[in-house]
């Protein structure tokens, strides 16, 4: 695992950026996409450049289960906004949270990712140490399958919403094993309220307890965080 420390999102989400500038440069087709507020600033640098997607596939982590894709909140409408109305993909994956069988949505799911493997897969954290969806306690080889939110993580995400009880219970998320694929993994985190999941990411043993710890198992994993987020590391 590489960790780059840099100042604050604009220069992390820059950083972040020209990996992926010099991963598609070298051939890169999948990018594996996240959603949450920290991608926005490398989602900004991927607008304001002259970089053509249009070759390329993206494969989005999770999605709320029951909101329709034009809800505000969901992660279809969230990456229209931030990203796809600005910078089209040939093909753009995003878990379908609406499905009469979601287990079957799911192995769809992971149909798509085998067909198109991940040359770089965007992380987010949760402070919990969750990654895509998958919360604590979640199988460190798991595959693409339906989640039940923490209250940790519904309190986390209410701002975004309403009323908290707006905020979804269920989502659906790849899983930990599907993640793990990623031939790259570039991982962001900024601020204070991440420095606890950060700490035990890259410091503690890898536990499920902590998803993101897996990352210490991945052969290209890199930690783009700011120095908030870094600031409870020993090192
Ligand atoms: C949600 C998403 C995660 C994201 C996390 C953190 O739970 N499913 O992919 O990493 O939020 O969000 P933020 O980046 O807003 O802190």
């Amino acid at each position: 695992m590489e960790v780059k420390i840099v100042k604050d999102k604009a220069e992390g989400g820059q950083v972040a950026f020209d990996i992926i500038k010099a991963g598609i440069e070298q051939g890169a087709k999948v990018l594996g996409l996240a959603t949450g507020s920290t991608p926005i600033t490398l989602y900004q640098a991927m607008i304001a450049s002259d970089l053509d997607f249009s070759n390329l596939t993206s494969i989005n982590l999770d999605e709320y289960v029951g909101l329709p894709e034009d809800n505000p909140q969901s992660y279809h409408q969230f990456m229209k906004d931030n990203l796809f109305n600005k910078k089209p993909f040939a093909h753009s994956y995003v878990p379908n949270g609406n499905a009469a069988d979601p287990a079957q949505a799911a192995a769809d799911y992971e149909t798509i990712i085998a067909d198109n493997p991940i040359d770089i897969q965007i992380l987010g954290i949760g402070r919990n140490g969750h990654i895509g969806f998958n919360e604590p306690g979640s199988d460190l080889d798991g595959k693409t399958h339906k989640v039940h939110l923490t209250e940790s993580t519904i309190e986390a995400n209410k701002r975004f919403f309403d009323r908290e009880e707006d905020v979804p219970r269920y989502a659906i998320s790849m899983g930990i094993g599907s993640i793990m694929k990623g031939k790259k993994i570039l991982l962001l985190a900024y601020g204070e309220d991440k420095a606890d999941a950060i700490k035990a990411t890259i410091e503690g043993p890898v536990t499920n307890h902590v998803p993101a710890s897996v990352l210490q198992n991945h052969d290209d994993a890199i930690l783009i965080i700011d120095e908030a987020a870094a600031s409870k590391l020993s090192k």
